[in-house]
């Protein structure tokens, strides 16, 4: 940071807003595949937090890679910058008491551990969406995985740009093997005790 950028000290704090909101708040990341499921489970467990009255939001491509990332591709350099800007954001939407949902396929650990610092660990709920390759391509639910077969597509993940799955994350998702239901359970089950104040 420039020397010359000094940082205002505001009176009201997250906690102040996360005491306002009576929830904690805190950012659940989850990667996988395109199409292993991410936007879908995360609406659901969306759904669930607010009809339980958490403040929340999600961060999906649709969103980011159309607006404040309309600059960047799928190489290698730019899906780092994606995943750096989409943490800072995400970091700012916890400082003001939010739970952040979001979805993307993050394909790199480095940059996933890179969230991690800018939310800082206890911030941060890391959900594998587990979907295998063969799965994603059967669903093809955006026609992409034809295209990359085609060429029409480059580094397309899981074809010809790599997926470095989580060796631990804090939720695994089987979709394959477990019903949507089960899914939304096994996330909301995890993070209802880190919505509580006075939770570490
Ligand atoms: S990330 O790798 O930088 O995290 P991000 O989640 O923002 O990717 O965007 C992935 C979405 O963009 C996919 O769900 C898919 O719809 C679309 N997409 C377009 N081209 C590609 C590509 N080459 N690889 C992966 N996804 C792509």
């Amino acid at each position: 940071m420039n020397k010359n950028v000094i940082p205002h000290a505001y009176q009201i704090s997250c906690k102040g807003r996360r005491e306002l909101n009576k929830h904690n708040s805190f950012l659940i990341w989850f990667t996988g595949l395109s199409g292993s499921g991410k936007s879908t489970i995360a609406n659901l467990v969306e759904q669930e937090l607010y009809k339980k009255g958490i403040k929340t939001y999600t961060l999906d491509g649709d969103n980011i890679r159309k607006g404040i990332n309309n600059d960047l591709s799928f190489s290698p350099e730019d899906r780092t910058e994606n995943i750096r800007r989409i943490a800072e954001v995400a970091n700012l939407m916890v400082d003001a008491g939010l739970v952040v949902l979001a979805a993307f396929v993050s394909p790199y650990k480095k940059d996933r551990e890179k969230i991690k610092n800018i939310v800082k660990d206890v911030n941060f709920v890391e959900v594998y969406v587990n979907t295998s390759i063969e799965e994603c391509e059967r669903r093809d639910v955006k026609g992409l995985y034809k295209k990359a077969r085609t060429g029409e597509i480059k580094n397309m993940t899981g074809i010809s740009s790599p997926y470095e799955s989580p060796d631990s994350p804090d939720v695994e998702i089987r979709t394959e093997e477990e019903t949507i239901e089960q899914s939304v359970r096994k996330i909301i089950d995890n993070i209802t005790p880190k919505l509580q104040l006075n939770h570490e």
